[in-house]
């Protein structure tokens, strides 16, 4: 879709100059991969590694730190610049691609160990079937697939400005139609000028996440929710400790993220 290109092209640098995405504190050393994936992720020393939809590369690179052999697929080219950038800073090696997940298969032949994704990445996915058949295409038999995402039933509530508490308003069963968004600014500065440029998202319930995973040939090894996210999703959620957001009452009431790994079969 041209118009997310377009966004995703303005909010590489935006973010990348962001206090939320912090690059002075990737630079001293910090490790900006989710807790949760530090923890549920197996060593992946050594391993090569496919991210798809690296954004500007910090997680990227972080995985690199971790003794990976990283490759990571963006389709903004602003991003893939600066990711390209960012490794030589750092001085940890990383290939960049520049391309569409969809196209992938025209600008990179190669097979991986683990293809890991996260953070606000299927919202941007009108075909998730042919989203798993790229992840096992690339997969060595026996690779791991893993996921940390925000959870699709959180998508279905109201995150409007003046929302005060969980109001249905999205749906869950969307179909092949986008939502359409007009708001200006970013979850990771609100007050960026990005332009009045429209998105179009696609809300995927669990299930077909699940399910399309099945069908390309991978075994689902676990699928987790947590009732925390990772940034002020809704106007009314709490910050707990740096980073972790969550309902003010009831906690618990509804998951927020989920986390999946898969393996592919032989
Ligand atoms: C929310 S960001 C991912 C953020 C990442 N978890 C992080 O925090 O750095 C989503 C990324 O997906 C990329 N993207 C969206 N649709 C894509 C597609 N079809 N192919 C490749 N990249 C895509 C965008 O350019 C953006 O960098």
């Amino acid at each position: 879709m041209k118009a997310n290109k377009e966004l995703w092209d303005k909010l590489a640098k935006i973010h990348y100059q962001s206090k939320f995405y912090n690059v002075e504190g990737f630079l001293n050393g910090n490790q900006t991969l989710d807790p949760i994936e530090l923890e549920e992720l197996p060593d992946v020393s050594g391993k090569k590694l496919l991210h798809l939809m690296c954004h500007f590369g910090l997680d990227t690179l972080s995985l690199a730190r971790l003794g990976a052999k990283v490759t990571g697929v963006d389709f903004a080219p602003e991003a893939i610049e600066l990711a390209r950038e960012l490794s030589k800073t750092a001085d940890i090696p990383a290939k960049f691609i520049c391309s569409n997940i969809y196209d992938l298969h025209r600008n990179l032949n190669d097979k991986f160990d683990v293809v890991f994704t996260s953070g606000g990445v299927l919202t941007w996915l009108p075909n998730l079937k042919d989203w798993a058949r790229i992840i096992s295409r690339f997969l060595n038999p026996g690779g791991l697939f893993y996921i940390r995402e925000f959870h699709p039933f959180a998508y279905v509530f109201d995150d409007r400005e003046n929302v005060t508490e969980l109001r249905v308003e999205y749906p869950y069963f969307q179909g092949k139609e986008p939502l359409r968004f007009d708001e200006e600014g970013s979850y990771a500065d609100p007050d960026a000028r990005t332009g009045k440029i429209p998105t179009f998202e696609w809300n995927h319930p669990i299930s077909r996440i699940i399910n399309v995973l099945i069908d390309a040939g991978l075994t689902i090894d676990f699928l987790h929710e947590f009732p925390v996210t990772t940034y002020k999703a809704m106007p009314f959620l709490i910050e707990k400790e740096p980073g972790r957001w969550i309902l003010p009452e009831n906690q618990d009431k509804i998951p927020l993220m989920f986390s999946l790994k898969a393996t592919k079969r032989d």
